[in-house]
């Protein structure tokens, strides 16, 4: 087994993905540790965790910056404070640009609560529903500049239930995020996922 892998959490609210990779880092299932946890909201929930488990937990407010890019500066300098390798964006609600993804290449991951393709953007929940799906889920995927359109990591799928609200989806697919995020970082951390072109496979 290599080094410890040192992962930066991006968060905007609750952190329960964050949760469930700080436990699984806690477990020994990652071979990692969450070095520093940054939101953008000082109320953000996960803030709350990241300290109850000893992790620096930033605030770094996006309206204190002139635009997207001042902004992605500030976090670049601060991951790198804290020798982050991997960012992981857990619930992180900001648009991010090149000046993140150019200092981390291929070592941006988000959770996005859609079988991609399809529903990117805000409300993934909602727009399966309103499409009328059978079959909604997760995706795990590097960021790329685009929304949402990075290479696929893994995906889970749950049933769209009849008499679903956008909460009762949204709690069967976060029980899904919850297994394959820290999945994901696992393999990641174990250097097993190989990246050509969009499609990610996974070394035996
Ligand atoms: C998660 O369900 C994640 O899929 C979603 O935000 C939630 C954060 O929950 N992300 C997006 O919608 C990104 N476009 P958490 O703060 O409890 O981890």
């Amino acid at each position: 087994m290599g080094k410890e892998l040192k992962i930066g959490v991006l968060i905007s609210g609750s952190g329960s993905n964050l949760q469930s990779i700080m436990d699984a880092c806690a477990a020994g299932a990652i071979n990692g540790r969450v070095v520093c946890v940054i939101s953008n909201k000082a109320d953000a929930f996960g803030l709350e965790r990241a300290r109850k488990a000893g992790i620096p937990a930033l605030h770094l407010d996006h309206r204190a910056y002139s635009g997207r890019e001042a902004y992605d500066e500030a976090l670049v300098a601060t991951l790198r404070e804290f020798e982050v390798e991997l960012v992981v964006l857990a619930g992180f609600m900001r648009i991010i640009t090149s000046v993140l993804l150019d200092a981390f290449p291929m070592r941006v991951m988000n959770i996005h609560p859609a079988l991609l393709p399809a529903f990117p953007g805000l409300h993934a929940q909602r727009q399966a529903l309103e499409y009328g799906a059978k079959v909604a889920g997760c995706t795990v995927h590097f960021v790329d500049c685009g929304t949402d359109t990075g290479p696929i990591i893994m995906q889970a799928a749950v049933p769209v239930l009849q008499g679903d609200t956008e909460e009762s989806l949204c709690a069967r697919i976060q029980k899904e995020e919850h297994r394959i995020y820290p999945e994901a970082v696992r393999l990641f951390s174990e250097g097993l996922l190989q990246v050509d072109g969009r499609v990610v496979t996974v070394s035996a």
